[in-house]
């Protein structure tokens, strides 16, 4: 990689804005999942030994600028306050946190920030200018520091100003976090060992279209299941029943199984229900017979069979999205039963591209069990379509 990273850029003494993706799952103050915040650990810890003086960038969850009622509420539920205090659970050295974004308050915060300690800045998206990367924003963040580094891999495909406007004024470089899932996503996706297998879920065809067409170009199989796979059902001509379907996507979907042929594997079978719910009645049904009241909510055992089959030998795996609606147990078991049969591939790369796979395969006990599960959601699927990500496009190049 011809990007500078962390370790080129002289820190000692200077103060270093650190763009992480703090942008964790918080409910009622209470953070359920703290990996984003454990994965920025190397590069923290790193710039601290350094005797940096750490100013950390954050957003979490989205502010609504338009209507101020929903401003003020989405201000107090993304408030960055609980995890300052998860962060300095983690870390040795003093952590600060400053619960404004612009002003006297964040540049006094600044000012007396000493050598080896963190300050960290309340929700980047408090500020209306953030998500428009304007200008006038990112010069202010800038006049903070003296140098950038952009460890937030979950955010990289926002062109933001913390993100990019920032870094466009300061010398910058990447943490360690985004260097590693660089190389991890692209070892698979730009220099796979064959066979190379593609396993995509999730509800859309329309969030994942750009990812399935590139992934046919390079993968040998490309499976589909999880919502999206009724859109390609549909499109065969089968009835799906109340199933998700995204109608004017059938054309493209045809026009997708036109040219993968034998590349494209689709469900065969699939656990039905009467209503989207935990509670309703469900069964299991083959893709020539889901009644036309009822909805695929997860794929079934003979689709699992035939997935597993497709694996099999498989020397690279990449898997983005759930195979039914997890967050439900009766609908989790596709899921589960994919991310058991990827992570037991003997000698086999996997790495999983974020999100809902990766948060069902922590839940579920298989973190350890995947060559590489990446932090981002968004992010690691435009990586998956080839684009070029804003935030680590503007980093200075060694
Ligand atoms: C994510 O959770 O994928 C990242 O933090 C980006 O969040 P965003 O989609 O709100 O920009």
């Amino acid at each position: 990689m011809a990007k500078k990273t962390v370790k080129d850029l002289n820190v000692s003494g200077k103060k270093v804005i650190v763009r992480v993706d703090f942008n964790v799952p918080i409910k009622d103050g209470v953070i359920k999942d703290d990996n984003r915040i454990v994965q920025a650990l190397p590069t923290i810890n790193y710039l601290v030994e350094q005797g940096a003086k750490l100013i950390l960038l954050s957003h979490l969850g989205k502010v609504d600028h338009k209507d101020p009622e929903k401003t003020v509420s989405d201000k107090k539920k993304n408030n960055m306050a609980p995890v300052a205090a998860r962060l300095a659970e983690l870390v040795d050295v003093p952590v600060k946190f400053c619960d404004v974004t612009r002003g006297e308050a964040l540049e006094a915060a600044v000012e007396a920030l000493k050598e080896k300690e963190i300050l960290l800045v309340q929700n980047t998206r408090y500020e209306k200018g953030e998500s428009k990367n304007d200008p006038e924003l990112s010069k202010y963040w800038a006049s903070l520091a003296d140098l950038f580094v952009t460890d937030a891999f979950g955010s990289v495909h926002r062109a933001h100003s913390s993100t990019v406007g920032v870094a466009e004024i300061l010398p910058s470089a990447l943490g360690f976090l985004v260097e590693k899932e660089v190389v991890a996503l692209g070892k698979a996706v730009h220099n796979p060992e064959r066979p190379f297998v593609a396993i995509l879920g999730g509800a859309k065809v329309s969030d994942k279209i750009n990812v399935i067409e590139n992934l046919l170009t390079t993968a040998d199989r490309v499976i589909i299941g999880g919502g999206m796979a009724y859109t390609f059902l549909k499109a065969q001509g089968k009835e799906i029943g109340t199933s998700l379907c995204e109608d004017d996507k059938l054309d493209l979907a045809k026009e997708i199984m036109a040219k993968a042929g034998d590349k494209l594997v689709l469900p065969v079978d699939f656990r039905v229900a009467a209503a989207f719910s935990e509670e309703a009645d469900n069964y299991l049904a083959d893709d020539s017979a889901i009644p036309s009241d009822y909805m695929g909510l997860d794929i079934g055992p003979k689709s699992v069979e035939l997935f597993t089959k497709a694996l099999e030998g498989a020397k690279t795996v990449v898997w983005n999205g759930p195979m039914g609606v997890f967050e439900m147990k009766t609908y989790a078991t596709g899921t589960i039963e994919v991310c058991k049969a990827i992570s037991s591939l003997p000698g086999a790369y996997t790495v999983i591209g974020g999100g809902d796979s990766a948060r069902a395969a922590i839940e579920n006990g298989f973190q350890d069990d995947f060559s590489h599960i990446s932090t981002g959601g968004g992010a690691s699927l435009e990586f998956m379509e080839g684009k070029e990500l804003p935030g680590i496009a503007v980093i200075q190049e060694k």
